[in-house]
């Protein structure tokens, strides 16, 4: 199958495409850099040793995203493409609501002219709020965001299910990601966020390479074990070979699905903060800080549909995760710059 990667230039999507490649599919990316490189790409190529159709390409733009469709023919789209800083989505919720939601009408729109009609879509377990109970199943009514970010995957998902409904040709997958974390196990490609790190993984390797000075751990006083958030982290490696089986779900059936895409398992900030110590033999200094205003406490999901209907699961462990963040960050102190 031939599969477009839009937004594929990404942290994500990058790894996607290595595990697509190996999985014998052919894939075309379409990014206009806004959080990434095309230095990613070319390093999907050393990787996987097979070339890669890249095209700079806005995914709001109708004419940019004509030409991506009408260079090779497209069997499934994923789309990738959006803004994700929690944070900065709070501070400039126009910016967000624009980017993501415009992204999401123009693949449908231009999907439905070039008579594609398979998508999966990258959501988050931020759409369940904090209304639900852990762990999270696919069958819980959605809930409240705390941020615009969330609100756009919430609302992109309305959207998907709207459009499947009205078209009985179309496949939607929806992905909920817990925690993506880890890196590639070449050590070529990784995570490689701009400015001030938002999440936690990217912070820690960035103090563990000297880039800062310390991790603020979001607070201690949380009602569990030893107080601090846990959360669903999952290598994104398994995460992208979720993509594959996804990919070739939506290409053999009709309708909207919606699978968690985590390990069931959680682990506190100062779990991973321990991990990473074991794993990389570097010590990280933090210091515990107030909680950040949107944090759910606990949050990990039931990841049994995935295994059930897709006959996928995360086989990687904590160690691996830590390891191969470890890996990239020391290897590429700067990210992509280096
Ligand atoms: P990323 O920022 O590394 O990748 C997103 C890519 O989309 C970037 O390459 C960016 O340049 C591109 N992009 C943004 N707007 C675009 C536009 N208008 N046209 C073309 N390209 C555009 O983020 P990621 O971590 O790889 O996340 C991929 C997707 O998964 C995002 O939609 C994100 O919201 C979602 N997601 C991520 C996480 C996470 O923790 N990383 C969790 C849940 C969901
Ligand atoms: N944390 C710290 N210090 C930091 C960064 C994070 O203590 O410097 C803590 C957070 O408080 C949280 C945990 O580490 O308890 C994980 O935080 P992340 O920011 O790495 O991840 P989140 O769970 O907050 O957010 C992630 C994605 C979002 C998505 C959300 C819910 O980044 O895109 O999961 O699915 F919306």
């Amino acid at each position: 199958m031939r599969v477009l990667l839009a937004g594929g230039a990404g942290y994500i999507g990058s790894h996607t495409a290595v595990a697509l490649l190996e999985a014998g599919h052919d894939i075309v990316v379409a990014d206009n850099y806004a959080n990434s490189s095309a230095e990613a790409i070319r390093r999907v190529e050393e990787i996987t040793g097979k070339s890669v159709d890249l095209f700079e390409a806005d995914v709001t733009n109708h004419e940019d995203m004509r030409r991506v469709f009408d260079a090779k023919p497209i069997d499934v789209v994923i789309h990738f493409a959006g803004l994700k800083a929690v944070g900065e989505s709070v501070e400039k919720p126009v910016k967000y609501y624009r980017n993501n939601i415009d992204t999401t009408l123009t693949l449908l729109e231009v999907m439905a002219e070039k008579g594609v009609h398979n998508i999966v879509f990258s959501s988050s377990a931020t759409v369940y709020g904090d209304e639900n109970d852990v762990p999270y199943v696919e069958t819980m009514k959605k809930g409240s965001c705390t941020n615009p970010y969330g609100w756009t995957k919430s609302m992109m998902e309305q959207i998907f299910t709207d459009a499947a409904k009205a078209d009985p040709e179309m496949s939607v997958v929806l992905l909920r990601y817990f925690n993506p974390i880890g890196a590639h196990e070449s050590g070529l490609i990784g995570e490689d966020p701009q400015g001030i790190p938002n999440n936690l993984m990217p912070y820690i390797t960035q103090v563990a390479v000297g880039r800062r000075d310390h991790l603020t751990v979001f607070g201690d006083d949380y009602d569990t074990p030893d107080g601090t958030c846990r959360r669903d982290y999952i290598h994104v490696m398994d995460l992208a070979e979720g993509h594959v089986k996804a990919v070739e779900y939506a290409a053999e059936h009709k309708g909207t699905e919606i699978f968690n895409l985590g390990t069931g398992t959680p682990y506190s900030v100062l779990d991973i903060v321990k991990a990473f110590r074991k794993a990389s033999g570097v010590e990280i200094k933090y210091e515990i800080g107030p909680r950040r205003a949107g944090d759910v406490q606990d949050c990990w999901a039931d990841a049994t549909k995935a295994e059930k209907v897709l006959g996928w699961t995360a086989k990687r462990g904590i160690e691996d995760m830590c390891r191969d963040a470890w890996n990239w960050q020391s290897k590429n102190p700067n990210g992509y710059r280096d």
